[in-house]
């Protein structure tokens, strides 16, 4: 291997032990291979110079040279003119965090869950990051605070304020890394009281609720939901100490909670309970104005949680949540024991976002385009499937549509798979998967409205291939 000797290339973290049974040698060499292997080095990387290294190590520089050469010799690495050694590209196996459902093999994609990720108002994001860039103080570069950035939380209260209804200052919401992390971050304040709180959750609902509640140390009831919502009723059979809640449009279901469920719900939060509102896609109603929050029928007792995972995107990872004013403290003091606060840069794009109008804009443009993908599908399914039951249209990004007792949900998505078209059951989103009222739920956020006559085809062979099983 030629070496220039100069080159400080990038930092390579290797971990050596001395005094071991394995030699220095040995170490290097593995370190290598295994981080190549890992993909913590990967292909196109060039090394640091075998004299930065061997400095870097406090090892001889014979011994670097020596183990970039067997590295060579095995096809990991290779060099190029002027002496560099750069690694060689190979299969990695990448871990995912979560089961992919999303395979290259599914063409029409109709799961929910992801917004329309091509929309992403990249120009509007670049826009602001650059101006946050060239702008903000270095102090803001410091450890963020543990509440959210004032520019984002006073931006914020105007716009929930205006578009939300919501009863909200700057000094009551919480920025957080999305939703569930504002989830998690309250039901462990709520064990300050209780040491296991029972927290009531719809079923079906939000994915992972369950893991999500009992990761934080919370204990899950069950709520059962029919056309009007969540069924208030249930709340005096159980002892609970919170609910959460997803009045404006449930999900999976699509339901909003009808206005009489709505005042039962904040009556019974005012008995010294707390509601959580979980407001993920209320910006996107179609048919009609959008309700506003639950939240402002008792601010003292409601907490409401947004986040911009469907409106920007999953990745963004920022949500807030507006608070009761005795729950702010001990959440923001969460927070920063948890993470020491929210990416300060990604909070003040958005604060920027919001002030620019762009955020507003953004919405608009996006209410229509996923309008038009909704009516498309609608229009195919009820055409391939004059019989089909569809609900929870009116707003979000998914619907519902309701089969057969004699279908198999199961089956239906094995088949649905194998002609290239990704739906999801509503038994995923159950506490305990039932059978009682199977049903499929269609995200059409993915799905370009040229698509929707093909893939509403090949959902009615699919359904009609079920039935003859
Ligand atoms: C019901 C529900 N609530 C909230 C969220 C948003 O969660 P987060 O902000 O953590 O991405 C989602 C998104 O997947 C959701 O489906």
């Amino acid at each position: 291997v030629q070496d220039p000797g100069t080159s400080l290339g990038p930092e390579v973290l290797l971990t050596l032990h001395r005094g071991g049974g394995r030699t220095l040698h040995a170490q290097v060499e593995d370190g290598l291979r295994a981080a190549i292997q890992s993909g913590a080095l990967p292909g196109g990387l060039a090394l640091p110079s075998t004299r930065t290294l061997a400095a870097d190590l406090g090892v001889s520089r014979r011994l670097v040279l020596e183990a970039y050469e067997q590295l060579v010799a095995e096809g990991y690495l290779y060099t190029i003119p002027r002496g560099r050694t750069v690694v060689r590209g190979i299969e990695v196996t990448a871990m995912s965090e979560r089961p992919a459902k999303r395979t290259s093999s599914i063409l029409y994609d109709l799961y929910p869950g992801l917004p329309d990720l091509s929309y992403f108002p990249r120009t509007e994001w670049h826009r602001a990051t650059t101006k946050v860039l060239r702008e903000a103080p270095d102090s803001a570069l410091g450890y963020p605070d543990g509440a959210g950035a004032i520019a984002l939380r006073t931006a914020l209260a105007a716009y929930l304020r205006r578009v939300r209804g919501v009863v909200a200052s700057p000094d009551r919401i919480v920025i957080c890394s999305g939703f569930r992390q504002a989830l998690a971050l309250v039901i462990g304040v709520l064990q300050r009281d209780t040491v296991t709180p029972t927290i009531g959750l719809e079923d079906p609902g939000l994915y992972e609720g369950v893991p999500i509640v009992e990761a934080a140390g919370g204990h899950c009831h069950p709520l059962p939901i029919d056309d009007l919502g969540v069924k208030t009723d249930a709340l005096a059979q159980a002892s609970l100490d919170a609910v959460l809640v997803m009045p404006a449009h449930q999900f999976p279901t699509g339901v909003s909670l009808a206005p009489q469920r709505r005042a039962a719900l904040a009556s019974w939060a005012t008995e010294n309970r707390l509601v959580i509102e979980d407001d993920y896609d209320a910006e996107f109603r179609y048919d009609r104005a959008a309700l506003g929050a639950l939240q402002g029928l008792a601010p003292d007792h409601i907490a409401y949680a947004g986040t911009v995972s469907k409106t920007l995107a999953p990745a963004v990872r920022l949500g807030w949540i507006v608070l009761p004013e005795r729950l702010v403290d001990p959440v923001v003091n969460a927070k920063r024991l948890h993470d020491s606060g929210t990416a300060t840069l990604s909070q003040l794009a958005f604060a920027e976002m919001l002030n620019r109008g762009d955020y507003d804009r953004h919405l608009r443009k996006a209410r229509r385009h996923y309008r038009r993908r909704r009516d498309a599908l609608i229009h195919h399914i009820e055409r391939t499937q004059p019989d089909a039951r569809l609900s929870g249209i009116e707003a979000g990004l998914h619907l519902v549509m309701s089969l057969p007792p004699d279908i198999d949900p199961a089956a239906l998505t094995a088949i649905a798979a194998s002609k290239r078209l990704g739906i999801t059951t509503i038994d995923q989103y159950q506490h305990e998967p039932r059978s009682d009222s199977p049903a499929i739920v269609l995200g059409y956020a993915n799905l370009p409205a040229e698509a929707a006559g093909r893939a509403a085809r090949l959902l009615a062979t699919a359904i009609a291939a079920c039935r003859r099983h």
